[in-house]
């Protein structure tokens, strides 16, 4: 279909080093007009970096990009966007305090006698966002909308550029089903006009779903270009992860859920906050694992901010081993051992230029409360067990976070947490942006964490994992609980629920 045409993107020999890292090796790749190509690997395997040598954010050490025939060498982002190339960064980086409409049109807002005509950049970016089927208001300021929606508006910022080249790093790793198919759908109309299309995903259904041709890396060289016709999944994942598949089943099957038969270790009775809740029970028991299933806007990390302490509650009362706990803020949630990590990677507080170590120990000392510190060699001790539990790559924990991946960052995030040793760790979209190897190892730490006694509360808009790992699975729709199903649910069952196919009075429990 696309072989007679010529590439609009060709990048010959692309190598770059940084300090300590190959991250890419005579990497060639090729992309053509009217074709989406997913880039494919894991965690760490260079496909970021291979977009922004192309982009112009980086500049290669050595290689040639083409670009519609003509050699190129962006020296910025702009420059790449004024040659018709539109790019969503894995990192959503817009601009948090100006509004929905602002961040859609920066820099191409519509203008009338010198000044910028605010009603019509209101309307147009009211226009792109139901051309994806979101609902927002255009003036309301990005930074009040969740993640997903965040990510919803650097699309439609993306689609708002007439390009010829569109790049999507991870654009749906916080959407839900209905939102990516919406996604899609825009995809394959553009597609169709002729636009090439550039996208990476580490969900193989979403790849199989939606692409023509892949290329992979591993370890920064290119390890095939296919089309996705001719690869089946086994394939692939060996490619990707450059050796059979065994270990990774043995992985999975090593997730195993468990009886929870401990004490309940903290029970919401009536808990409930106007706008974001309603009142809900819950009970939570030490070695549990309960997974929180419901669409996006269904109150699922509103809940979860409840039981930390992250926002107030207006109704009922938080017990914590049977008795009351006042939580004045996520401090005194901690103190009694609860944690929270959070689906926002960069509000959350990473330190980008601090290294692994430091990250950890920070999280640790805070935990602990400042006067009673821990030894250099327990430190070390848990740093070391859990950048290997995580396989957080490299396994320097002198390694600066800003220079890691985005799924090795977001393994530091859970790691902080880990390292903190709760007695409930609440895990809000743990395995977002995570390669499939690294995700059933997360799955596995979490059932493994459970056996040794720590309660889980497990939120993740991909249900399938929900189902997998959950002793118990509570169900959430438009704000409140509806039903709680124990772990031989099934995924059917589940996503009827969410999708409102029962009428709630006769699942509620
Ligand atoms: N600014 C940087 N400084 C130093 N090393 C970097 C920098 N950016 C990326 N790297 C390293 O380059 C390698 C490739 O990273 P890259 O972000 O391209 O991976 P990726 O394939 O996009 O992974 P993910 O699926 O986690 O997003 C990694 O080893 C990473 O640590
Ligand atoms: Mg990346």
């Amino acid at each position: 279909m696309t072989e007679s045409l010529s590439p609009v993107v060709e990048m010959r020999g692309i190598s770059l080093a940084f300090p300590g890292v190959k991250a890419l090796q005579d990497v060639d790749f090729r992309l053509f007009p009217g074709e989406v190509h997913a880039l494919m690997g894991e965690n760490g395997a260079g496909k970021s970096t291979l977009i922004k040598t192309l982009t112009g954010v980086h500049r290669p050490d050595s290689g040639q990009v083409v670009l519609a025939g003509t050699d190129v060498a962006f020296s910025s982002p702009g420059q790449a966007q004024e040659a018709g190339i539109s790019t969503v960064y894995q990192e959503v980086n817009l601009c948090a305090n100006l509004t929905v409409a602002e961040n859609i049109l920066l820099g191409r807002e519509p203008r009338k006698l010198g000044g910028i005509d605010f009603p019509a950049m209101r309307k147009r970016a009211a226009e792109v966002l139901s051309r994806i089927g979101v609902h927002i208001d255009p003036a309301s300021s990005l930074g009040e909308h969740p993640i997903a929606v965040q990510q919803l508006v650097a699309i439609a910022r993306a689609i708002t550029i007439d390009c010829r080249v569109l790049v999507l790093d991870e654009p749906t790793s916080s959407l839900d089903a209905g939102e990516v198919a919406e996604l899609f759908r825009i995809m394959r109309v553009l597609r169709d006009e002729g636009v090439a299309i550039l996208f990476v995903s580490h969900f193989l259904d979403q790849v199989y779903e939606i692409s023509d041709r892949m290329t992979v890396l591993r370890n920064g060289t290119l390890v095939g270009e296919h089309l996705s016709a001719d690869v089946d999944r086994r394939a692939l994942i060996a490619q990707m992860i450059g050796r059979d598949l065994g270990a990774l089943e043995a992985i999975e099957e090593a997730a195993e859920k468990h009886q929870a038969d401990g004490p309940v270790l903290v029970q919401a009775e009536g808990l409930g906050r106007r706008g974001a809740i309603e009142p809900f029970d819950l009970d939570i028991r030490a070695g549990e694992v309960v997974g929180l299933a419901g669409l996006l806007g269904s109150g699922r990390t509103e809940l979860a901010r409840l039981l930390f302490g992250a926002d107030k509650a207006d109704s009922g009362r938080l017990l914590v081993d049977g008795k009351p706990l006042h939580l004045r803020g996520p401090r005194s949630a901690i103190a009694a051992g609860i944690a929270f990590s959070s689906e926002d990677r960069k509000g959350e507080g990473l330190v980008a230029d601090l290294s692994i170590r430091d990250n950890l120990v920070l999280a640790m000392q805070a935990a602990r409360g400042w006067t009673r510190p821990l030894s250099r060699r327990v430190k070390d001790e848990l740093v070391e067990k859990y950048v290997a539990a995580l396989d957080i790559r490299p396994a320097n924990p002198d390694a600066l976070v800003r220079t890691l991946s985005g799924g090795n960052q977001q393994k530091v995030l859970l790691a902080r947490w880990l390292v903190t040793e709760p007695r409930l760790l609440i895990l809000d979209e743990p395995t977002r942006g995570i390669d499939i190897g690294a995700k059933a190892q997360i799955q596995h730490l979490v059932t493994t964490l459970a056996a040794e006694g720590t309660a889980i509360l497990f939120i993740s808009a991909e249900l399938e994992e929900v189902v997998r790992i959950a002793d118990r699975i509570v169900v959430l729709r438009d704000r409140h609980k509806i039903a709680e199903l124990d772990g031989s649910a099934s995924l059917d069952e589940v996503v009827e629920l969410i999708a409102g196919g029962a009428a709630p009075e006769k699942v509620a429990s």
